[in-house]
């Protein structure tokens, strides 16, 4: 198992080397990220490279047993190259071009960039390859970023849309240019589209395609390289969790391994559903356990800093990611650095270097995941549960919220945390995923579904599935033009629905929109709750009504519905509901209906996630609260950090963490 921190030796005199690998070895770490911003160093002048500084700082660290994942360093570009070749410099939407001095400020178009990105990788690769302790790479570093304008993007954009339409015929089909007169009859014609409330939102939908492409490609070009240069050495990135500009699995597909950087800790202590469910999705990308490449060591920040993890906290946190298909994590950073703009990001050690409560509890971290690292080999998490997790859909909201407020993250939140609060494992996958495998799919707001996905979820159902889908769902096809069915469209059988007409609730100003009262209408859903934002007047046509409304003219409308469809079950939620509690009944009925139960039932704030493979089973508790909470957990088993036999209760402090054998 790896485990360690980012390390900037170019920020520190060489002196100082030393000792950071000695302290490094003592609390246990084998591995550190090196090199992502350092291209200047690298490649000081054009086409001079200096890697001296790089291969002393490895030997350093080579001689405490430590690793090395190397970057390439393209995420900040040298001054130099900015000055020489400008239009490197991503172009902004009033025409003028970044001014260098930033980061992540390229056009990813650019020839040039490309070029020059081509050749450090290739020099960096081939000094490399024999390191004796570099293991891995990493491209660039977060991915995303800014949108070019500039005359090179709008014609790669518009040779994209020829690829992908063949005609200008096909092309002015599938964005609908007919309305208000937008026919396109030359390629060259097509615009930008770079004001999303104001341009067609097909042809906004394609950029953002568009813009997702270019960098898959940029990396895809960095990836090629190194497989030719360091065939030994496996090739990640660090993605950004529920980040959606890009489309992650694309993003994934060229690597070994994904990585993510994770920051949980910014308010209150709080349950992190949020960084369960990234993990969930960065493990769905490839369907492989993935790395935490950064993990919060410390008060994040910049202008203003938030709060200092508590004490329990940086190991609960990275408990958390292990539980859900880490094999490897790195804080960020090693050490706090004293100047630029991460002067307050704060690392294991402050601006002092000292090894203090952090450091210490890093190292606590490194000494029991290397004490669990053989019972770990081989396990991942495999789940009964998936919840279609769809960038197109993300993309398409982003253009048309239809709501204040709506977001596609929020939208899946609203049952992650439900299945999260009953103590289920829950899969991210892609619409193309085989739901076969899966006892229950949940697709929340799938707003564009082309007949084919449509299809295969209806199949689904038919075939013993259990589906839950909600708002918006199927409301567009894969150019985002609305479906002309009447919604839910192709699934209405598999629900037993007709929604003829929906709503929102907002008023036009952010203070004025109206709820409605929704009351269960079934033993599953008892209770009385509020619709807020958006409801559709659906019908069950032959599904059982969960919930419904009071109001005079929503009496006859469904909140929620529940449809026995061939072998399996067809749930819609019509609403977005305030409260937690409805979801957590709706998806405890959704779990009956699919027979997948919680290996435990784990008290409020108590996370429980189950890695398995290779004949072990290993359930984890994790304590988000700052209190001490008793679980429920089969006896006579043992638990691997304390080495100790369960009873039928075990009781975890504040923040604290279990790993039980089963
Ligand atoms: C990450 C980034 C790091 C560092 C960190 C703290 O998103 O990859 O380079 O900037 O945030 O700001």
């Amino acid at each position: 198992m790896y485990i360690g921190a980012d390390y900037y030796p170019e920020h520190w005199p060489r002196r100082r080397w030393k000792t950071d690998a000695r302290l490094m070895q003592q609390a246990g770490f084998n591995v550190v990220r090196l090199a992502e911003f350092a291209w200047i160093d690298l490649e000081p002048a054009e086409g001079q490279f200096d890697f001296a500084w790089l291969d002393e700082a490895l030997g350093v660290l080579h001689d405490r047993g430590i690793s090395a994942i190397l970057c390439t360093p393209t995420a900040v570009t040298p001054a130099w190259l900015a000055r020489k070749y400008p239009e490197t410099q991503a172009m902004q939407k009033d025409g003028t071009r970044m001014v260098w001095g930033v980061r992540k400020d390229t056009c990813y178009s650019s020839g040039t960039l490309r070029l020059l990105s081509e050749r450090i990788t290739r020099a960096m690769g081939e000094h490399f390859a024999d390191a004796p302790n570099v293991i891995g790479w990493q491209t660039d570093n977060e991915f995303g970023h800014p949108v070019c304008y500039c005359a090179t993007c709008r014609s790669e954009f518009q040779d994209f849309l020829c690829r992908r339409h063949g005609t200008l015929e096909a092309f002015n089909a599938a964005m609908g240019n007919h309305f208000w007169g937008h026919k396109a009859r030359t390629w060259e014609e097509i615009p930008i589209p770079a004001n999303e409330d104001r341009h067609n939102p097909s042809l906004c939908l394609e950029w953002r395609r568009f813009y997702s492409f270019l960098n898959v490609r940029f990396q895809r070009d960095q990836v090629r390289i190194l497989r030719q240069t360091c065939p030994k050495h496996f090739v990640t990135h660090n993605f950004m969790g529920q980040f959606d500009e890009l489309n992650y699995y694309e993003l994934a597909e060229d690597l070994d391994h994904v990585s993510w950087d994770n920051y949980p800790v910014w308010n209150r202590p709080e349950v992190h559903y949020k960084a369960s469910a990234a993990a969930d999705l960065m493990r769905g990308l490839k369907r492989r356990n993935f790395w935490i490449m950064e993990q919060t060591a410390g008060p994040p920040g910049g202008t203003y800093f938030y709060r200092n993890p508590r004490p329990g906290e940086i190991r609960k946190v990275s408990f958390q990611q292990l539980a859900h298909g880490c094999d490897g994590q790195v804080w960020f950073r090693w050490r706090t650095c004293t100047v630029g703009r991460e002067q307050y990001w704060h690392g294991l050690l402050g601006h002092d270097g000292r090894p203090l409560r952090r450091y210490k509890e890093a190292a606590q971290v490194a000494g029991e995941y290397h004490k669990l690292a053989k019972r770990l080999t081989g396990t991942t998490v495999r789940s009964k549960v998936a919840i279609v997790w769809d960038y197109d859909s993300s993309w398409a909201l982003k253009i048309q919220p239809c709501w204040y407020g709506n977001t596609y993250p929020k939208a899946v939140g609203r049952y992650y945390d439900a299945l999260f609060r009953a103590g289920v494992n829950v899969d991210m996958v892609p619409p193309s995923a085989d739901f076969s495998q899966y006892k229950a799919v949940i697709a929340p707001e799938l707003y564009v579904m082309p007949d084919e996905l449509a299809e295969r979820l209806s199949e689904y159902v038919k075939g013993g599935g259990v589906l839950l889908t909600d708002t918006r769902s199927g409301a567009k096809d894969e150019h985002g033009r609305m479906h002309e069915r009447t919604l839910p469209g192709l699934l209405s059988d598999a629900l037993g629905i007709t929604i003829e007409e929906y709503e929102t609730m907002m008023g036009r100003e952010a203070s004025e929109g109206f709820g409605y009262a929704v009351v269960g209408r079934a033993a599953a859903v008892a209770g009385e709750f509020t619709a807020e934002s958006y409801a559709d007047w659906a019908r069950a046509t032959k599904a059982d009504v969960l919930a419904g409304y009071t109001d005079w003219h929503m009496r006859k409308f469904a909140a929620a519905t529940r449809n026995a469809f061939g072998k399996g079950c067809g749930y819609y939620v019509g609403a977005v509901v305030a409260e937690p509690e409805f979801y957590d009944a709706i998806i405890a009925d959704v779990l009956k209906t699919a027979r997948v139960w919680p290996v435990v039932r784990p008290p409020a704030g108590v996370e429980v996630s189950v890695r398995q493979g290779k004949g072990a089973k290993l359930l984890f508790l994790i304590n988000h609260t700052e209190q001490p909470q008793e679980v429920q957990v089969p006896a006579g088993k043992k638990e691997l950090l304390t080495g100790k036999k369960t009873g039928d209760s075990l009781k975890l402090d504040r923040f604290g963490v279990a790993v039980i054998d089963m």
